[in-house]
């Protein structure tokens, strides 16, 4: 897709065209007339169709008083109420409407008040790119609906305006990437396409990577890796990525647990639980959509990306419940349940990153419980660790991108509650009690010193239904909020 940014007046252009109005200004078009444009709106709202409330879309035609064919008008609600996700939601909706025009080009309108235009911008290009994606690979049936190729953005000047739509662009892109990589099918998103990706992510934007493959861990003792993933024929892999934006200053190291397909192993999960299991690589997307977009925004960060990824799947080489394994940090480990994986996994990639790798910090995402779906649905993601500084920084990014986090305590008394009989920790402690909290302390028990956040995205990774910019199934979630907590790291 093509954005045209213009000062132009959208009377003059012959694009059909979308103006976002607050109810504030609907009514105010009424006392004011100005512009033939204004007129025209004027006298829609007068006869009622349109009061500018929220979620509310209306098309008219022009009947050639302008140059535009249609208008389209989308309520953005209350002024009071108005923020850059009401801009977000309301910008999807005229990129969908104008999907089912069969539009090849349209415009939108940007004129807001008391809200930096710069903002407004970003969120109207967020809007369209993130709202415009389907997953529609495996339609073969469905003729494809004819893509809107132009977008023309009326802007008030052209000061930076086209940096702002160049990055936004940039970040929708790699959430868009994020989306396309939960969405495909397990057996063909496999530990080894996984390591292929990165690869071409590292080829293409200059990375450092490096891939220890199974015979490797096995050398080092990532054992809890290699269980995990014993059952699978695509063997583990981990993979870590590396790009220096920053010279020689210290480093953030980005997790992502990347189970490709979670069956549950001997711990079976049933039906119901399983049909979605191939968005278990979540984590590891977004670590790959994160450098990828910061690569190409060229970030003064240096981030190391570290995916341990493994198939949790049933066969005769499958983990079991009750085993005992030795960690790569060499803590001794209980399996209380084979469907606890996920922690299994990010222990040893944490211990390994924080130990081989020496970041400043650490940050994960995983969707590594059920439970924080039951706490928090789809809209929110648990955040728990040891850096307070950098749980306050991603809440910030959350409220500004809308990927919202929210820290839950993670107490000694928790930390208690990870003790087994037969071995140093077990990875079902106090279940079925406090879920995501006793994910949390589980990896807590392989970091030593190093400042580390952990965000458990199971609830926020993967929507059952489809909402505004976001479509069902994978949504991205993840890489707005990174790239905003770095560009906000002094
Ligand atoms: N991948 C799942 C968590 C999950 C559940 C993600 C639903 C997305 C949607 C994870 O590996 C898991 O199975 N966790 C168990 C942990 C339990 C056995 C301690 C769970 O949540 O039930
Ligand atoms: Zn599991
Ligand atoms: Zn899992």
């Amino acid at each position: 897709m093509y954005f045209l940014p213009t000062t132009e007046h959208p009377e003059k252009k012959e694009v059909s065209s979308a103006i976002l109005l607050t109810e504030e200004q609907t009514a105010a078009l009424l006392k004011k007339k100005g512009s033939v444009l204004e007129d025209l709106i004027a006298q829609i709202v007068e006869c009622g169709d349109f009061k500018g409330e929220k979620d509310q879309l209306i098309v008219v035609h022009t009947h050639g008083k302008i140059k535009p064919k249609h208008l389209m008008l989308v309520g953005l609600g209350k002024q009071e109420e108005l923020s850059l996700e009401r801009i977000r939601r309301a910008s999807a909706y005229t990129i969908q409407k104008a999907k089912a025009m069969k539009l090849e080009k349209y415009g939108i309108i940007i004129p807001f008040e008391k809200m930096k235009e710069q903002d407004a911008l970003k969120a109207v290009v967020e809007g369209i790119m993130l709202g415009e994606y389907k997953f529609t690979k495996y339609k073969t049936e469905e003729k494809p609906k004819p893509k809107v190729k132009e977008v023309t953005l009326f802007v008030k000047k052209m000061e930076y305006v086209k940096d702002i739509i160049a990055e936004t662009q940039i970040v929708c892109e790699a959430t868009n990437f994020v989306r396309d990589l939960q969405n495909e099918n397990a057996y063909i998103m496999t530990t080894l396409m996984i390591e292929k990706i990165a690869r071409d992510i590292a080829k293409e934007h200059k990375l450092k990577i490096n891939v220890i493959d199974e015979k490797q861990l096995k050398k080092i003792g990532m054992n809890l890796l290699l269980a995990v993933g014993n059952a699978s024929r695509t063997p583990p892999r981990l993979i870590i990525l590396e790009y220096h934006g920053a010279g020689s200053e210290e480093s953030i190291a980005i997790l992502g647990k990347g189970i490709t397909f979670d069956s549950g192993g001997l711990n079976l999960k049933p039906t119901t639980k399983i049909e979605t299991m191939r968005m278990d690589m979540s984590g590891a997307a977004i670590v790959l959509g994160t450098l990828k977009a910061a690569a190409q925004l060229k970030l003064r960060k240096n981030l190391i990306g570290v995916i341990p990824t493994a198939e949790n799947i049933i066969g005769s080489g499958a983990y079991k419940p009750g085993d005992v394994y030795i960690s790569y940090s060499g803590k001794s480990v209980e399996i209380g349940n084979t469907d606890a994986e996920g922690r299994l996994i990010l222990a040893d990639a944490l211990a390994y990153t924080e130990i081989n790798l020496k970041p400043a910090k650490m940050i994960d995402f995983a969707t590594l419980t059920g439970a924080i779906l039951v706490t928090f649905g789809e809209y929110v993601a648990g955040m728990m660790g040891t850096d307070k500084e950098t749980m306050k920084k991603l809440f910030d990014a959350g409220q500004q991108t809308y990927e919202r986090v929210w820290e839950l305590p993670l107490y000694d008394e928790y930390m208690d509650e990870t003790k087994s009989d037969i071995a140093d920790v077990s990875n079902l402690g106090y279940w079925p009690n406090a879920g995501p909290i006793m994910g949390a302390a589980f990896l807590k028990k392989f970091v030593q010193k190093t400042p580390w956040t952990h965000i458990d995205i199971a609830g926020t990774a993967w929507w059952d239904k489809p909402r505004h910019y976001t479509p069902k199934n994978g949504t991205g979630f993840g890489v707005r909020l990174m790239i905003e907590y770095l560009k906000n790291l002094s």
